[in-house]
């Protein structure tokens, strides 16, 4: 870099040798030195140019990729609450597009800035070397073009924000619009679509083209400026030469070393606008990795070894937005090895108790035990790995089954896989397929039907094997064949197991130990099915409305 930025000077300083040895003094020997010098600097230039470019460039990419996978990991360990607010085409925009306009600043600043600079400050030092007064005049011209310079980066970073946020908004639609794609296209609705589109497009154009103009005024401005400062050096300079103050080769050096100064400084100012661009993309960025999370895995807490899987929830309130009561004053009690089924009606808040079981939302009051251990001064690992969900939307990922059924236990052996598939009901329809365990089921597992799904859904719990079993509509999605099937294969997943199931289909709750409906926040009845018919209160009238629908008797 200091190599590069003194080979330059060294370039500018020998315009003097060659106007007042060679063309003035006609020194012949002059004439071979100076043109075998300017080679060789060339060379030394060109080598220290080279290396530096590469280091830089290699040095700028890996710093972009240790923040892109920090703030994956940071965002993957963030609390719930927070990813919830974000749609995940925003999430992904700044994992990509902020980078990427991170990657191409870090880079440019990297490779460009420092080295700039110092080519800068070595041509300034000639100048001054060569004529105090010249120079004094050329380097006041500095914070003259930096201050509109200033303004202009200002501008550039609120024009790079919008675009920013213009490029997520359209990652948004993309994710929105190939995730339903089906709903798109059975409404009919591609040419709204479209429109939509066009709209944050037409929005990102228009921010472009704003910032085509904060871009390109910084070079013509720098331009102007350079020659008024050139054309006064000359009049100034030539005037010296004439009264003999100054050598034509110190004025021709002098004049050289300021026009190649323009070069860096033009690039030093074009990279303010390259470093706001940056800037607001690391702003948004750092925003991200600023909010720390309140339910992590601290690895202070000591491992706890329960002794029991009794759970309790203790006077529970929560809500997912302040001033809607989601939860309020919920007590459930659940003896371990038994079955507990969550009966309300939909939005009740069956699935968030589920949700805080496993903290991935804490209660803003009351506590929750696992084993008599408040699950808060518990390893969050510890709990999670005690806890084996189906839940309500089934989450698939785009692999093979196999490794679908191995995400519920990542070290699990072929036959292990295959034993849950076959528990799960699930190992008949896998082994009829072409590909067999080795299918690939698409996004979330688009190439499956509904009942496929949620099999592959309890072969993965299956093989967790955790002794709290959590089923969140677990068989909703089964023709009644396969529903008994994957409920035999539940009893048994069930025995010795704590489970919590929620079912809409009464008839697949009617054999839990205990049943507890859920009505206003709080628990409303709570008892076995033959009690809670006998009360024949809120229970009694879903089971009855229940019957009548699917003329059950
Ligand atoms: N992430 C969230 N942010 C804000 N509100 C939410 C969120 N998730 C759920 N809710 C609200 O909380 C309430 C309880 O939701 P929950 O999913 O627990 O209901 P549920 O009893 O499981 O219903 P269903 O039987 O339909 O599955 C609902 O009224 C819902 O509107
Ligand atoms: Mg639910």
């Amino acid at each position: 870099m200091f190599v590069a930025a003194i080979t330059t000077a060294i370039n500018a300083w020998l315009m003097q040798p060659v106007l007042d040895s060679i063309f003035f003094n006609k020194e012949l020997t002059m004439l071979y030195i100076v043109p075998t010098f300017v080679v060789i600097n060339s060379i030394v230039k060109g080598g220290a140019h080279f290396y530096q470019l590469s280091t830089m460039k290699k040095l700028g990419q890996k710093i972009v990729n240790d923040l892109q996978i920090r703030l994956y990991s940071h965002l993957i360990y963030a609390d719930t609450k927070l990813l919830m607010e974000y749609p995940s085409g925003n999430l992904i925009s700044r994992m990509t597009n902020d980078i990427n306009a991170m990657r191409k600043s870090v880079s440019d600043l990297l490779t460009g800035a420092v080295q700039e600079l110092c080519t800068l400050i070595g041509l300034v030092f000639l100048m001054f070397y060569q004529s105090k007064s010249l120079a004094l005049i050329a380097v006041f011209i500095i914070p003259v073009a930096f201050y509109p310079m200033l303004k202009l980066g200002h501008k550039m970073r609120r024009v790079a924000r919008k675009i920013q946020e213009g490029l997520s908004s359209f990652t948004v639609r993309l994710d929105e619009t190939f995730q339903h794609i089906s709903l798109v296209k059975s409404y009919c609705r591609e040419e709204y679509e479209i429109s939509r589109a066009k709209k944050v497009t037409d929005n990102v154009l228009s921010l472009y083209k704003k910032s085509a103009y904060i871009e390109s005024a910084p070079s013509p401005m720098m331009e102007v400026l350079s020659s008024v400062a050139i054309a006064f050096i000359i009049w100034y300079g030539g005037s010296e030469v004439i009264d003999s103050k100054m050598s034509p080769g110190e004025f021709f050096s002098f004049i050289t070393a300021l026009i190649v100064t323009y070069k860096p400084l033009k690039s030093v100012t074009q990279l303010n606008t390259s470093l706001q661009e940056a800037l607001s993309a690391a702003k948004r960025m750092f925003s991200l990795l600023d909010e720390k999370p309140t339910i992590f895995d601290d690895p202070r807490t000591p491992h706890s070894a329960l002794k029991n899987f009794n759970i309790e929830f203790h006077d529970i309130h929560f809500s997912y937005k302040t001033g809607l009561k989601i939860l309020d004053g919920f007590n459930l009690r659940i003896q371990e090895g038994t079955t507990v089924a969550l009966v309300g009606s939909s939005g009740v808040g069956k699935t968030t108790v589920l949700q805080l079981l496993q903290r991935l939302y804490d209660p803003e009051s009351g506590y929750i035990t696992i084993g008599g251990q408040n699950i808060t001064k518990m390893r969050l690992n510890d709990l999670r790995n005690e806890i084996a969900l189906v839940s309500q939307e089934i989450a698939l990922f785009d692999e093979t089954i196999m490794d679908n059924i191995r995400y519920g236990k990542l070290e699990a052996t072929q036959e292990e896989i295959v034993e849950a598939a076959v528990a799960a009901a699930a190992h008949d329809f896998i082994i009829n397929l072409p590909e067999g365990y080795n299918t690939l089921i698409g996004q979330r597992g688009v190439k499956l039907s509904g009942g496929q799904r949620q099999r592959l859904a309890i072969a993965r719990a299956m093989l967790k094997n955790s002794p709290v079993l959590l089923l969140d509509e677990a068989t909703s999605a089964l023709d009644s064949i396969a529903e008994k099937q994957v409920q035999e294969a539940l009893d048994r997943l069930k025995k010795g197991r704590t489970t919590i199931v929620i079912a809409h289909r009464l008839s697949s709750i009617e054999g839990a130990d205990m049943i507890c409906v859920i009505a206003n926040g709080r628990v409303a009845e709570y008892g076995s099915h033959q009690e809670l018919i006998s009360l024949n209160r809120e229970y009694c009238k879903f089971y009855n409305q229940y019957k009548n629908i699917t003329g059950m008797n």
